[in-house]
């Protein structure tokens, strides 16, 4: 099986592909792939090891139908058309709870990086301005027993639960399709409605995935009943929020703060307002970036690939 990933993928999966005799070949250069190169590309190999964030549409699959599998380098599976994908018999895998835990940890670095305005001082610092002697000036806020709202209490939205009731004594609120009574039993949580969250939340923290039901679902209308001074968090999907309306929303005083790991559009242009608000931390998408995790996350494409190539059940299959 002659396998062709798109980016240089972490270490210890690659080794696990060539130890089982597989060849792996990567796109080294340092711009991604363009549509029709990623085609050209796949139709010289019999599975994609998917590390970059090229669509995978209709288009793509029909002409790349000889695929045994798609693996994704990422639990979000967005970027596939899925359906088409089943519909031509196409395999499509993803990483899931090997990631949980660092992406919320950046959702936890941007919620106190916000809290304390540390994106604002450090560019204080960089432009001379270090008045450590105002006792008033450019305060932040204290997150100790404030109410964390987790929209979308899965396996990441749970470990942010968990950062935020040992470091803060948080109390956590969250608005799911189904009950997580893992999470109610373990850290409180109470479930309720989306009003409810919007309402009652200091931090809201988004962790669900994008969906038709949820693109563009925090706009003008929906930050308008969140408190004056609550903080926005987004590390999921930045289609989920619109950024215009959160631009206003943060201008107009109708929310406090806000951390983004994922912006809409990404990437985010260097003259976005939101890159000059005190109360405002943007970070690259880099939610699973680190070694450890990178690493996990390429075993657990390379053992679905390994499947793939012994005709075992997929560990990892997505199929909606
Ligand atoms: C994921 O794994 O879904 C990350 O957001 C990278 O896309």
């Amino acid at each position: 099986m002659k396998i062709f990933a798109t980016r240089v993928i972490p270490p210890d999966g690659l080794e696990l592909l060539q130890r089982a005799g597989l060849t792996v070949t990567q796109w080294t250069e340092k711009r991604g792939l363009s549509a029709t190169e990623l085609i050209t590309h796949c139709q010289q190999y019999d599975a994609l090891l998917l590390a970059s964030d090229n669509h995978i549409d209709r288009a793509f699959l029909e002409q790349c139908r000889h695929l045994k599998i798609i693996a994704l380098l990422s639990v979000g599976y967005d970027k596939v058309d899925v359906a088409a994908a089943n519909e031509l018999r196409i395999p499509v895998t993803n990483t899931p709870g090997v990631l949980s835990a660092a992406t919320a940890d950046t959702a936890f670095l941007l919620m106190l990086s916000v809290a304390r305005k540390a994106f604002f001082h450090y560019k204080r610092i960089l432009r001379g301005e270090w008045n450590f002697s105002e006792p008033t000036a450019n305060l932040g806020i204290d997150l100790e027993g404030k109410t964390l709202g987790i929209w979308g209490l899965g396996n990441i939205g749970h470990v942010m639960a968990k950062r935020c009731v040992s470091a803060f004594g948080m109390k956590v609120i969250y608005h799911n399709r189904g009950r997580n009574e893992a999470a109610e039993k373990e850290l409180g949580a109470v479930r309720v409605s989306f009003e409810e969250l919007l309402a009652q939340s200091d931090v809201l923290s988004v962790h669900t995935a994008l969906t038709p039901e949820t693109t563009g679902m925090f706009n003008k209308d929906v930050f308008r009943q969140m408190k004056p001074s609550a903080i926005f968090i987004n590390a999921a999907r930045g289609a989920i929020h619109n950024e215009t309306d959160l631009i206003a929303a943060l201008q107009q005083g109708i929310i406090w703060g806000a951390g983004l790991d994922v912006t809409n559009p990404e990437p985010m242009q260097p003259d976005n307002p939101l890159l000059d608000m005190p109360t405002v931390a943007v970070l690259p998408h880099i939610g699973s970036a680190t070694v450890e995790t990178r690493n996990a996350m390429s075993v657990m494409a390379a053992k679905n690939i390994l499947a793939a190539y012994e005709g075992t059940p997929l560990p990892n299959q997505v199929t909606s």
